[in-house]
């Protein structure tokens, strides 16, 4: 973005109003530069320096602008058409002018869409020669099979125009009998229709098509479709970097068996880092659903009932510990006449509602969880919630059967750090602990996976970032997101 640009184009760019629009206001002498009317549009204003007011409003210039969109089916990639809805026209009218979308995802696609007016980004995202990553969720009509996911590895050659690079399928789910599968497919590529065309290569339809990354960025799961937010500072700065999150994150997934293979050269898929592990274990709050930020509202909202402020260090000495636990220690300290039994139950009242409509899986979960299902890899629960809250979240996402054991705050009465769940879990899966995989948000919870003798993979929330250094630390490994397992890597992308 050049300092110095003309005035009208810097009161359009900041949305105060269509580029003719803002030329009429500057000539009524609506517009102040530093103070003094300015009646030409054309006067070149510093975009750092200068004080710009629109009919007595100051403006100041933002030069760049990042937002994700989670694009819905039915609207076209492009900034204005006559016809049809675009995604911009999803932006809000406040926003910049300038904005367009990074890359063209199809009418009826949906998900991840960066879309930007810094030129410079989009074309590093874009370029071919940068071999940016994206993730699709695919639903197809036809049964993959390894045979597909071989001929995805080796580089399909599509039809006479398309010889795709070596692309990465995942299958999530695969019925013969009903003739469809789910897919998770990575390519490093932009081709016009290309997951579609590819698919079409080895006889399937897509009927189903979502985006869910590109390069670092990862679709937060809590967009709907036609929403959109502002990128994080780290987002944009890992985006900007170029570092490739997947690659980073596998590395510290695995931890060195991983590390070992990249330097050697090798590849790795998702089963390969899986070997040796015969079960998976989740804690459930910020690990499997993104709820941390609840439990603090309700916090205030109880203590609030009895005229109590909710002290600054409240969530870190409750932090891990079971509800009884909890309760116990709420009744000490704010000295609550009511019992134990009664704490719990007003709490798991305000949780229910919350989480039966407001808390979201994390991204990626869902499609983690039904990869571990077809492969056959069992999979627990492992929490300090009450049993009633954490059914009613796995109700409330349809994931009833996901799980082979569920072990709450109720069935273990001692909280993480103290190891038991994870034993006890262990024991219910009749599994060596050294066999089972922890994912964990908590420190608290990675000492208690560690200490049952667990490899543990710390998930990123967003209410445990301050300690994140202490999370890396403490576990084997690092994601940002259930979308970062489902990484392929690749020695040296041919051309
Ligand atoms: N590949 C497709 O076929 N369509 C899209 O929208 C994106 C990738």
């Amino acid at each position: 973005m050049k300092a110095v640009v003309r005035l009208d184009k810097y009161l359009a760019d900041m949305g105060a109003g269509t580029r003719s629009a803002v030329k009429e206001a500057i000539r009524r002498g609506l517009v102040t530069v530093n103070g003094r009317t300015v009646c030409a549009p054309e006067t070149k204003v510093h975009i750092e320096t200068d004080a710009v007011c629109c009919d007595g409003r100051p403006v100041s210039y933002v030069s760049y602008e990042y937002y994700m969109l989670n694009k819905p089916a039915g609207v076209i990639s492009a900034t204005q058409d006559l016809r049809e809805r675009t995604v911009l026209d999803l932006i809000d009218a406040k926003c910049r002018r300038d904005l367009f979308p990074v890359g063209r995802l199809d009418k009826d696609t949906e998900g991840l869409l960066l879309i930007t007016n810094d030129g410079d980004l989009a074309h590093r995202l874009l370029s071919p020669k940068k071999h940016v990553s994206k993730l699709y969720y695919a639903k197809l009509d036809g049964c993959v099979d390894a045979a597909d996911v071989s001929a995805f590895e080796a580089g399909l050659a599509v039809d006479e125009q398309l010889q795709a690079l070596p692309a990465h399928l995942t299958i999530l789910s695969a019925d013969k009998d009903a003739h469809t599968s789910e897919v998770l497919v990575e390519i490093h590529e932009g081709k016009f229709h290309q997951i579609k065309r590819m698919f079409e290569a080895v006889g399937k339809t897509v009927i189903g098509l979502k985006r869910l990354t590109m390069g670092s960025l990862h679709l937060d799961e809590r967009l709907l479709p036609g929403q959109y937010r502002t990128l994080t500072k780290e987002e944009l700065e890992l985006l900007k970097s170029g570092t490739d999150a997947f690659r980073k994150a596998a590395e510290k997934m695995c931890g060195s068996d991983v590390a070992a293979a990249l330097n050697a050269g090798k590849s790795m898929t998702l089963e390969a880092a899986f070997n040796g592990i015969e079960a998976v274990i989740f804690d459930l709050d910020g690990t499997l659903v993104d709820s941390m930020w609840m439990w603090k509202d309700i916090d205030i909202e109880y203590l609030g009932r009895f005229g109590i402020a909710m002290p600054d260090d409240l969530q870190d000495a409750i932090a891990g510990i079971s509800v009884t636990q909890t309760a116990r220690y709420f009744k000490t300290r704010f000295g609550i006449k009511d019992s134990i039994g009664q704490i719990i139950d007003d709490w798991n009242q305000m949780a229910l509602e919350k989480y039966t409509y407001e808390v979201p899986l994390k991204s990626g979960a869902r499609e983690f969880l039904k990869w571990l299902k077809y492969r056959h890899i069992p999979c627990a629960i492992a929490t300090s919630n009450s049993r009633e809250l954490t059914r009613a979240v796995l109700e409330s996402h349809n994931l009833n059967d996901a799980f082979d054991v569920i072990l709450t705050g109720e069935d273990i009465h001692k909280g993480k750090p103290d190891p038991d769940v994870y034993i006890a879990a262990a024991g219910r899966l009749k599994l060596d602990p050294k066999r089972c995989l922890v994912f964990e948000d908590i420190p608290f919870g990675i000492m208690a996976a560690k200490a049952a003798g667990m490899r543990t993979i710390a998930v990123k929330d967003g209410d445990s970032v301050s300690d994140e250094h202490q999370k890396r630390s403490l576990a084997d490994g690092y994601i940002c997101d259930y979308y970062d397992l489902f990484c392929r890597f690749y020695e040296e992308l041919k051309q």
